[in-house]
């Protein structure tokens, strides 16, 4: 069950990180208020006093600009491997005004620990399953929290859900299929429940709670979310799925055609993430 990426970090090509980075941007849109629901059980949490935050593996800044307007007198230092996030992070934090509380710091987390300093708050959001040695960065993460401060990792249970098991094209199932050869491509991968790592690198007590975006209202932006999951199904898996299934995908992509995914009523986003609060005592 657990997987540990076989190959991070060093694989990056800007052509995927701009088609993720799309796809991260997409996916705070959607799943936004879930997001906030985190940050807010996060900062209950965590000591009022909580100043100095590293959100490990950015990415856009979807994590970045929500512990921002959650902790609104906290510094934010961004770490990624990827030069195209880090781009897009620091016009995302402009755009927010908050560019003089975010920094960035480019640097892959499987070959040091970057030069943060010692901080209240460190966030991995849906990265530390990413890393190549997850026990040596939580030593690390614990060695950077000062003491009473807190580490909060989150993941997704699965990939997220936007169509109907029957879309009325095609067989049934598609987007599990897609599901099942997005594990096997390693393109979605399955992590642990990171509860006896944390306890082993020191952290204590951790707590856990998963949200479900059922809880929240329909999202915006689900469409433009469905079609670039779809997108990146098809370029992705290509060689995986099969002829029809591809040929449906075609065919919801066909954003002018009669099926497209644009005008489809019954996208529904449906996804659950698990959250840990890791304490350093
Ligand atoms: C799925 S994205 C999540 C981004 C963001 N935390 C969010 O919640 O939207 C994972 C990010 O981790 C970064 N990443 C993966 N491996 C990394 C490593 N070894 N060092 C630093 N960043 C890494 C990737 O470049 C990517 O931006």
């Amino acid at each position: 069950m657990t997987h540990t990426h076989a190959h991070p970090g060093h694989h990056h090509h800007p052509h995927d990180d701009a088609d993720l980075a799309e796809i991260l941007d997409l996916d705070g849109a959607v799943f936004g208020p879930m997001l906030d629901r985190i940050t807010e059980w996060v900062h209950g949490q965590v000591s009022a006093g909580t100043r100095r935050i590293v959100d490990l593996g950015a990415g856009t800044g979807t994590g970045t600009v929500a512990l921002a307007r959650r902790f609104p007198t906290a510094e934010i230092t961004a770490v990624d491997a990827s030069p195209v996030m880090l781009d897009r992070l620091g016009e995302v934090a402009h755009e927010h005004g908050l560019s003089d509380r975010v920094r960035t710091v480019a640097a892959d987390l499987d070959e040091s620990w970057p030069p943060v300093g010692q901080v209240d708050l460190a966030w991995a959001a849906l990265s530390l399953h990413h890393v190549a040695d997850p026990d040596r960065v939580l030593r690390d993460v614990h060695a950077a929290l000062v003491p009473g401060g807190a580490f909060a990792a989150v993941e997704m249970d699965a990939l997220p859900r936007v169509l109907p098991d029957d879309i009325g094209l095609g067989r049934p199932g598609l987007e599990t299929r897609c599901h099942q050869a997005s594990a096997q491509s390693h393109e979605f991968d399955v992590h642990p429940n990171w509860r006896a790592q944390l306890e082993a690198a020191g952290f204590t007590p951790v707590e856990q709670r998963t949200f479900d975006a059922a809880d929240d209202p329909a999202p915006s932006g689900l469409a433009q979310y469905a079609r670039a999951t779809l997108h990146r199904y098809r370029t992705g898996l290509s060689d995986m799925l099969s002829a029809e299934d591809l040929g449906v995908l075609g065919r919801l992509l066909d954003i002018d055609g009669p099926d497209s995914v644009l005008h489809r009523d019954d996208l529904a986003a449906d996804a659950r993430r698990t959250v840990w609060v890791a304490h350093h005592p």
